[in-house]
């Protein structure tokens, strides 16, 4: 469902496996750029009560993930490091067409947050699929499912208010655009490194 065109070599995991400390750390920060993007978003676009709804609700169940995440690694004698930079959502960033109307913007802005959501949610599943860890399989799992409610959240609101805009052109323009970013990752022990 999530129309990916590349797929994680499941070798990254045999990465993650060897710093969980880092794994996590970088995953907590992940949540809360999660939550703030969708802060930003009902910032800009304060005019749909329904768009503001659903992302107050997403924005809480990231925070809710940064909490799960910070609970296991208290629960693991390990503590929160310093904020991760994430360059490859720095990349993708650079998709987004900064010119254009408001409009335009908008469903760019969501896209690139779909986006973020596919492919983390195929970094969960790869995980609780691989990791040699049942109570982070598990949470990987659950989570998988969390983000890919996130992802369909993110692209119905692009595909509701993006009126004259192509949006499915721009879509598959940022797959492609993704799969040329991603080539690149898979070598660390980061959520989307
Ligand atoms: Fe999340
Ligand atoms: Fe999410």
């Amino acid at each position: 469902m999530l129309h990916l065109k590349l797929e994680t070599d499941p070798r990254w995991v045999n990465i993650v496996e060897s710093n969980i400390e880092e794994i996590l750390t970088d995953h907590a920060w992940c949540e809360q750029k999660a939550a703030t993007n969708a802060i930003s978003i009902i910032t800009l676009n304060s005019e749909y009560p329904d768009l503001v709804t659903d992302l107050l609700e997403l924005a809480k169940e990231e925070l809710e993930h940064f909490q799960m995440v910070h609970d296991i690694i208290k629960k693991r004698g390990y503590k929160l490091g310093r904020e991760r930079k994430d360059s490859y959502v720095n990349e993708l960033y650079k998709f987004m067409n900064n010119g254009g109307n408001r409009l335009q913007r908008m469903v760019d802005r969501l896209l690139f947050s779909a986006m973020i959501e596919a492919r983390s949610c195929e970094r969960f599943k790869l995980l609780s699929k691989e990791i040699n860890d049942p109570e982070l399989s598990k949470f990987y799992h659950d989570l998988m499912i969390s983000e890919a409610g996130h992802y369909t959240t993110f692209i119905n609101f692009a595909r509701k208010y993006g009126k004259g805009v192509d949006v499915d052109k721009r879509w598959n323009a940022l797959v492609e655009f993704e799969s040329e970013v991603i080539k690149n990752y898979g070598k660390s022990e980061t959520i989307h490194g």
